[in-house]
Formats: C-alpha cells, structure tokens, sequence
C-alpha cells in the first residue's frame, strides 16, 4: 500500500487529496477505455531519483554530465520496446501521445503538406488532423470517416487519398470497437506515395498480447501511449519499422531530431524507466492472459448491455471498448449517462456515435473499455453486474432529456445534478458499486 509518509509531514494538503484520489480508484471502477491501473512497481519507478535527472539528447550524446547510468535505463527501455514490438528503432523520449505524434508529422512533412486521419467524431484522435487541433494549422488536414455502420470507410480513403496525395495517413483511432486492418492502408499510402503512420495508443497492449494484428509489416511508423492497455506510466513511445527505415533510410534520425532539438528538452527519465518496467511486465506470458481476459471482458459487457436492451455502435467490439448508442432513448444524452454513472462510482464517458445528431459537446453515446477492470481481476461475471447497473442507471433517470433549446440545456443539467444527489436509488447504487469494488483492490493501493 502506498503510505506517502513523507508526503504526509511536508504537504498535508496534497497528502490529503492523493489520499482521496486513492480511495477514489478503490471505491470506484474505471470504465475508461484509456486508463488503467499501473503496478506498484511502474508507479514505485515513477517516483525515483531518476525524475531530477536532466538528461538532454540520447544515450552516449548527452547536453549535461551524469548521464551515465540513465544512458543503461534509456537502452534498456529502448531494447525492450524493440524486441516487444519487433521494431528496429523506437525513441522512448516522448512526454505523451500528443507530443509523439506531433514529432512524427515534423519528422516526415513540411509546414503545409497535405495529411489524412479518422474524423474526430468518427472515433479519430485530436492529432490525427482534427479541426481544433494544432495539426490541422500546421497542415492541410483531409479527414477520412467512418460508414453507416461506424466501420472505417475504406473506399473514402482510398478516392480522399487518390485526389489529395497526402504526405502522411494515419490509421489508428481513440474510439474503434473493431479491429483496424492496417493492409489496406499500406496499399493506398504505398499507391500515393505517403508515409503510412499506425497510432496504436489503444490496442498497443492488446497487439503485444496478441489479441490485435501488429502494424508492423505495413506501416512506416507506429506511436503508441504507453498509459492505456500497455498498462505503463503516462509516456509514449515513436517506432521505425523496416519498411520505414526503406523508404527513408534516414527516419529515425529525422525522428530523433524532431523530439529533441524540434519539440522537447529534457526527456523524462523516471517515466522512461517506468516504460522500461512496464515493457517488462508486457512481456511475462501472465500479460497475454491479460489481454485475452481484456478483449473477454468487453464481448461479455457488450452482450450483457445488448440483453438489456443497449444498442452498440458495430453491435459489438473486437477489443477493449464498446461504444453505446444512446439514440433509441434520446438525442445527446451522453452527458447525463456520464454524470449518472460517475454518481454511482461507475466512471465511463461521453462519446458521439457515427452521424450523431447531437454535438460533441453533447454527444449520444457512452463510451466503455474493460482494460481497468481486468487489471483487477474482474471476469465475464462482473461485467454482468456492472451492465445491470448500467441499466439500472437508465431507468432512473429516464425522465431526462436534453432541451433542444440551447439556453434550457445549463438550467436542466443543473436540475438533474440535484436529482442525482437526492434520489435514494442512486445513493444505493452507491453503495453496492463500493461494496463490489472493495472485492477487487487495485494493486497499489492493496493492504500490506
Ligand atoms: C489514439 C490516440 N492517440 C494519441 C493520444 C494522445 O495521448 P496523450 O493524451 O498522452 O497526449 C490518445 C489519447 O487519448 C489517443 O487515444
């Protein structure tokens, strides 16, 4: 169990609230799709000597003295990932996703050049070209969609591709339930020529446990976060394959400089030996038991939810998240499933669905992912449970829908916040998601 000792006598305030974000995680289940509960050893890893060390540049070129032994940690987590992913080159250096995927479009286009990714409401993440996104400012972004059914339409990236010839196309998305079949977008980049980029910030753990095809044959970069099914600390990894090393013989350098001198200092090295710790972990065979159980556990709360009468978004999911499609019972009314949920301890969120007809600020559907529950030990059984919650939750509050009339939508929120805290059901419901929680401690914050 972590104690914060030290925390306690220094900062009693910051100590306090630690404390409470603790018994947050114990009493409540993360149904976010893109968190997880990290070991005790990556989070002990995190708080280590290593995170005062600056350490500008790469093992053996370093801008400061001292380096020596945070060189071993950055080549170790650097083989790791290599040998995991089957990559010959990663750089471990960036702070998140975002800046990762910021170095691969400096690293491979110029201000200006045309790029295609998955529309933000299609399930596409905000660096993937988004219109509120730095990346659609610095480049021409021309954003592919998803279908009717919520499946990556092919045939609009292939014609998008053919007529804009973009330098960049990314494959990869924030919320796609079915699996990505990186092959066709080899054969459109490698027809126009651009270099094909996988973001596998969300299946990266499920690739490497084997319960989602690799990139790696097909594409010419890969990023991935290394917080979500990798199950890490919050860092991110950029990799050449061979196929990119091809066409570009000089892409790692070009990514190498894109991070640092082009967009950061100091690497993180604490976060870089946590990755390191983390990477080891995914790669004991108790992890590919991990993310069978993962993708176990979303089939399981998907068939639960359809049996209640929730319709999904593909009807289904391959992977770790399924997206609900709040429609049948109401336009927009994600934002009251969100809030309902987080009542009852239950922390899942809002999500447009495929041509919502709500915005996205207040979208219709619910998104969830099993990665977090799994970590604790929760099975199909539990998933049952929570998908009766769930149901529970949309029965009571039933009366609710979101006013068409912009200026009524702040005042019924409002009204429905003070439902929440008032209706005994919810208060119950409390009650019995703790209970059910406490069954299955999170492993850091386990009783010693
Ligand atoms: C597909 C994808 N790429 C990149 C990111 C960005 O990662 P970060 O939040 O660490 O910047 C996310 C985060 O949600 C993501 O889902």
């Amino acid at each position: 169990m972590i104690h914060h000792l030290h925390l306690k006598e220094t900062d009693p305030d910051v100590a306090r609230l630690i404390d409470e974000e603790d018994e947050r995680q114990r009493t409540g289940l993360e149904l976010i799709r893109s968190e997880n509960h990290a070991s005790a050893a990556v989070l002990e890893t995190l708080a280590t000597t290593c995170g005062d060390k600056y350490a500008e540049g790469y093992p053996g070129r370093r801008y400061y003295a001292g380096n020596e032994i945070v060189d071993k940690i950055e080549n170790l987590t650097r083989d790791r990932a290599k040998k995991l992913f089957g990559v010959p080159y990663v750089n471990v250096e960036p702070y998140s996703g975002s800046p990762a995927n910021l170095a691969v479009y400096v690293a491979t286009c110029k201000p200006g050049d045309t790029i295609m990714g998955l529309d933000l409401p299609s399930g596409g993440h905000l660096t993937h070209g988004w219109k509120a996104s730095v990346t659609s400012q610095f480049w021409k972004s021309v954003p592919y969609h998803t279908d009717a059914h919520g499946l990556i339409d092919m045939n609009d990236v292939a014609r998008l591709a053919r007529e804009h010839k973009p330098k960049l196309i990314w494959c990869g998305a924030t919320a796609m339930p079915r699996v990505i079949d990186f092959e066709p977008f080899a054969q459109i980049a490698d027809e126009v020529g651009a270099y094909l980029v996988a973001d596998i910030s969300h299946i990266s753990g499920l690739v490497v446990g084997g319960q989602h095809p690799s990139p790696v044959p097909h594409v010419h970069l890969v990023t991935t976060t290394t917080h979500k099914t990798l199950r890490g600390p919050r860092g991110a990894i950029i990799m050449v394959t061979e196929k990119g090393l091809q066409k570009d013989p000089d892409l790692a350098e070009k990514v190498d400089r894109a991070i640092i001198p082009g967009l950061q200092g100091g690497p993180h090295m604490n976060t870089i030996a946590a990755i390191g710790v983390a990477l080891h972990e995914a790669a004991q065979p108790a992890f590919a038991d991990y993310a069978r159980r993962v993708v176990e556990n979303a089939k399981a709360l998907a068939d639960a939810l359809k049996k209640r009468g929730f319709k999904l978004v593909t009807d289904g999911t391959d992977n770790h998240l399924l997206l609900v499609d709040l429609t049948p019972s109401g336009v927009g009314r994600g934002v009251f499933f969100h809030l309902a949920l987080e009542r009852i301890g239950l922390y899942a969120n809002k999500n447009t669905v495929p041509n919502d007809p709500s915005s996205p600020f207040y979208p219709s559907g619910l998104r969830l992912g099993t990665p977090a529950a799994t970590t604790r030990g929760m099975g199909p059984q539990e998933m049952e449970t929570v998908a009766g919650w769930i149901a529970d939750v949309r029965d009571a509050i039933s009366d609710y829908q979101l006013p068409t009339e912009k200026e009524e939508r702040g005042a019924t929120l409002k009204r429905f916040r003070a439902f929440l805290s008032t209706d005994e059901r919810f208060a119950s419901l409390r009650s019995d998601v703790e209970a059910f929680c406490l069954r299955f401690p999170v492993a850091a914050l386990k009783n010693d």
